[in-house]
């Protein structure tokens, strides 16, 4: 038997994720580890709150199986979001979720679940991923040139063909740091979808829907504490979700699927909110600067952004050219492409230094390409 030969057709189509570890960027850019200013990911350069590392630092119940429903911080969660309880399932992240709504709907006999997941790109690759990996038909409805979502677009196909399906939608947009209106929300909601709005960055935003869900059938909202809390290593995400769904949620999760430390630390967060509140408001301002800043880059278009992070268009030079610009100054940035996001890159906020640091490379790069641009014309 060549048990190769056996691996389900789906798999081919997939990338493998394994981005670099740190430790071999380092190596590479023969700089130290805490040489490096990793602005690639939207974490949190704070990490966690002093009472999550307390906690952690305290937690001794290694050798215990977690509490399997994580109903202390659901509670918790549930007052910090303004709903019941009732409504709240944790999970080890909230690509977890992603993962566990597919397969709550994911078609198993006629006339039973979903077959069809609508994706919204530019955006979080996790729905097309989790879609690939559940068997749905994915869609992509792509975004305007303004990011936007095509409204529009969504209710001609809704109409076209009325059978349900999943619309994942990220608010903020990640990457271009959008917030879906309200006016979007309500047209969205009032077609044959559930909506699944995915608040991981909201935070910084503002403005979560996490209270409509118990007002609607077809709403699920997610959020995390891996950008806001620092946690991004520990894997605690959540879902507020339609009572509807709640039981057979409970029934098809992994037993233990969000780890001791893990709930400890997102509990002591959501205890003693104020360090995380001012963490936020620091990066919302630090946000808000480089942005100013970065208007003035010269062949440098940023986009504006409620979120963590900024995404830019390079009007000068190559990505290629300028990637290997920052990290010969130690940055990391994550650079995109394909469609939509032709010669894109997006810059994770930092500590102020290091948002310094970033705007002057940047700059550095971009007057130069200008520069040699006009000599040889
Ligand atoms: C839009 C969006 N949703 C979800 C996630 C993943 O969150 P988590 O760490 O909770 O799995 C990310 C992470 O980058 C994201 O950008």
């Amino acid at each position: 038997m060549n048990v190769a030969d056996l691996i389900a057709s789906r798999v081919a189509s997939l990338q493998e994720y394994a981005p670099e570890p740190l430790e071999e960027t380092a190596r590479r850019l023969g700089r130290p580890v805490a040489g490096l200013i990793k602005a690639d990911a939207n974490e949190n350069p704070y990490g966690p709150t002093p009472a999550a590392l307390e906690a952690l630092a305290a937690y001794d119940q290694y050798h215990r199986y977690p509490d399997p429903i994580s109903r202390q911080l659901a509670s918790a969660i549930a007052e910090y979001v303004g709903v019941p309880s009732e409504h709240i399932l944790v999970g080890n992240g909230s690509d977890e979720l992603i993962d566990l709504i597919l397969r709550l709907f994911r078609p198993d006999g006629p006339g039973k679940g979903i077959g069809e997941l609508i994706d919204c790109p530019p955006t979080f690759g996790m729905y097309g991923f989790y879609g690939a990996t559940n068997d749905m038909q994915v869609v992509a409805i792509p975004r305007r040139a303004d990011y936007g979502v095509d409204i529009d677009a969504i209710v001609g196909h809704c109409k076209g063909d009325c059978r349900p399906r999943i619309l994942f939608v990220a608010s903020p947009n990640n990457p271009d740091g959008q917030l879906l209106p309200d006016e979007v929300l309500d047209r969205l909601l009032a077609l044959p979808l559930l909506v699944v709005l995915d608040e991981a960055y909201v935070e910084f935003a503002g403005g979560s829907r996490a209270s409509w869900v118990p007002q609607y059938q077809n709403l699920i909202v997610l959020r995390t504490f891996s950008k806001w809390a620092g946690l991004a290593g520990l894997r605690v995400g959540y879902g507020v979700f339609p009572s509807a769904l709640m039981p057979s949620l409970w029934r098809l999760k992994s037993p233990y699927n969000v780890n001791g430390p893990a709930q400890a630390a997102a509990l002591a967060t959501l205890r003693d909110l104020e360090p995380a509140r001012m963490v936020i408001e620091a990066i919302k301002r630090d946000r808000d600067w480089m942005y100013q800043q970065l208007q003035g880059v010269p062949g440098l278009l940023a986009f504006p952004s409620t979120a963590n992070y900024i995404s830019c268009r390079l009007q000068v030079g190559t990505l290629a050219e300028l990637r290997a610009h920052m990290e010969r100054e130690g940055i990391l940035l994550r650079y995109y492409g394909g469609p939509g996001l032709e010669q894109c890159l997006r810059i994770s906020v930092g500590t102020p230094e290091q948002n310094r640091a970033i705007v002057t490379a940047l700059e550095a790069y971009a007057r130069n390409e200008m520069r040699s641009g006009q000599e040889q014309e």
